[in-house]
């Protein structure tokens, strides 16, 4: 039921791996070790072969890293890899040294060589690591995990469960990862799909609830492309966070949840399911519905159901840009297969789409293609930013800033959400609004991660 069509080949057999030695000490901070290295994880049916992945801890996911809000995040990242890579914090409003990013923000950790990275986690809520460095590669790879903050005093629930989900492009006689990460078609169309969705690692994840049991769901999308359309059967749910942040009021999840590459969205959702039956967070692709993941009713937890959940409590800092203050920006997105690109600025030099195509690179914010010397903008401490962002492309794209949250400025004036990663269609015009109040160099991108890696990449600069 989870897996897609051209899936359906027979297995090979059991692989033998080669994997590195694990067991890593911490050479200078004394802090936890977080390794990546090779390993392998039963991700297909177990008809299949086992899958050669990179995890952190070997692991997929990565091990789930759990601080209260306010605390430290004290990890020693080793590389345990044959290529250089780095530790990114997705959403945390983090000390712009422990970023992860190279070239910007630090640079990448080469092999068998170790970074510690030491920050504070500010907000509460649902966040992700992820590796920084051919992240097109790297994250399809597997290198990923969860980032909980605790609340100092969490909504009221039986339980939690993290779900991570993602898609995998494997081989689909060998089961192995497909290892061509830059692919033309890849990079100039939607990005890198799969053809096993997974969730935390498995295909057909299945957790065992019981009925009127009341569970907060965090949900992240790992994945390098795809857009996850999510919806309940046999739960009652409210979305009470997005990308980390609470919603002033818990929003009753009536139809599709959608969660686009870096997205995050925290669920509380109550068993309605009765003994015996299965509730599941279901998938819809292509006009059908699958099971993302199953969870069967075995038992009761109270014979009655609560009440509506409270809101989360808020985070700090989570007030409203003053738009008539705000600098203005625009950030026109082109390129693309199908797309109006004709020309644009690489490495300083004018190129036609074509000889942009002949480096790999399809895509451009206002006119240039990927990172630069200078920033899109440097921005005083403290101001409010007013941005424009334009979809002049045929794909969507989901457009990640780093160290800062941003609010959607709706068309009738009002905000949206405090989100980190903004989903944009097609021909779309949408604009975001934030306080410039975290000073450094942060990335501004595309968070699916072929377009990251072929032009769909830009800084600011808080001073
Ligand atoms: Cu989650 Cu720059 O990325
Ligand atoms: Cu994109």
């Amino acid at each position: 039921m989870t897996t897609r069509r051209g899936f359906l080949l027979g297995a090979t057999g059991a692989l033998a791996m080669a994997g590195l030695p694990g067991g890593a000490r911490s050479q200078s901070g004394g802090f936890p070790v977080l390794q990546a290295r090779q390993a392998s994880a039963q991700l297909a049916p177990s008809s299949y072969p086992k899958t050669d992945i990179w995890g952190y801890d070997g692991l997929i996911p990565g091990p789930a890293l759990r601080v209260r809000q306010g605390g430290r995040v004290q990890r020693s990242f080793h590389n345990g890899l044959q290529q250089a890579s780095s530790v990114h914090w997705h959403g945390i409003r983090i000390d712009n040294a422990m970023d992860g990013v190279p070239g910007l923000t630090q640079e990448a950790v080469p092999p068998g060589a170790t970074f510690d990275y030491d920050f504070v986690a500010p907000d509460a809520g649902t966040y992700w690591y992820h590796a920084h460095n051919r992240s097109v590669e790297q994250v399809a790879r597997g290198l990923y995990g969860a980032l909980i903050v605790e609340e100092a005093a969490g909504p009221d629930i039986d339980r939690e469960e993290t779900l991570i989900l993602d898609d995998w492009r494997l081989n689909p006689e060998t089961a192995q990862i497909d290892p061509d990460f830059t692919s033309f078609h890849d990079l100039s169309h939607a990005g890198r799909l799969g053809n096993l969705i997974t969730t935390n690692g498995q295909h057909d994840l299945s957790v065992g609830v019981r009925k009127n049991e009341r569970l907060r769901l965090r949900l992240i999308n790992a994945a390098n492309a795809k857009i996850f359309a999510l919806a309940l059967s046999g739960f009652e749910g409210w979305t009470v966070a997005l990308d980390g942040m609470p919603l002033k009021t818990p929003e009753p999840v009536s139809d599709v949840v959608l969660l686009g590459p870096g997205q995050r969205a925290d669920l509380i959702v109550d068993v309605t399911a009765e003994d015996g039956e299965t509730a599941y967070l279901l998938r819809a692709e292509n006009e059908q519905v699958f099971s993302q993941a199953a969870f069967p009713v075995g038992g009761v937890a109270a014979a009655a159901r609560r009440p509506a959940p409270d809101a989360l409590p808020p985070n700090p800092n989570m007030q409203f840009p003053d738009l008539a203050e705000a600098e203005r920006l625009r950030l026109n997105m082109e390129g693309g297969a199908m797309g109006r690109l004709d020309a644009a600025i690489l490495d300083g030099n004018r190129k036609t789409f074509r000889q942009l195509a002949d480096s790999r690179q399809f895509w451009a914010f206002n006119g240039t293609v990927g990172m630069t010397d200078t920033p899109l903008a440097e921005i005083a401490r403290g101001r409010a930013v007013r941005l424009e962002i334009v979809n002049d492309t045929v794909f969507p794209h989901a457009m990640h800033l780093h160290g800062m949250h941003f609010r959607e400025v709706l068309e009738d004036g009002t905000f949206g959400p405090l989100r980190d990663t903004l989903l944009t269609f097609r021909g779309e015009r949408r604009e975001i609004a934030f306080v410039a109040d975290n000073p450094g160099d942060w990335l501004f991108h595309c968070h699916m991660l072929s377009h990251a890696a072929s032009g769909m990449m830009t800084w600011l600069r808080v001073t």
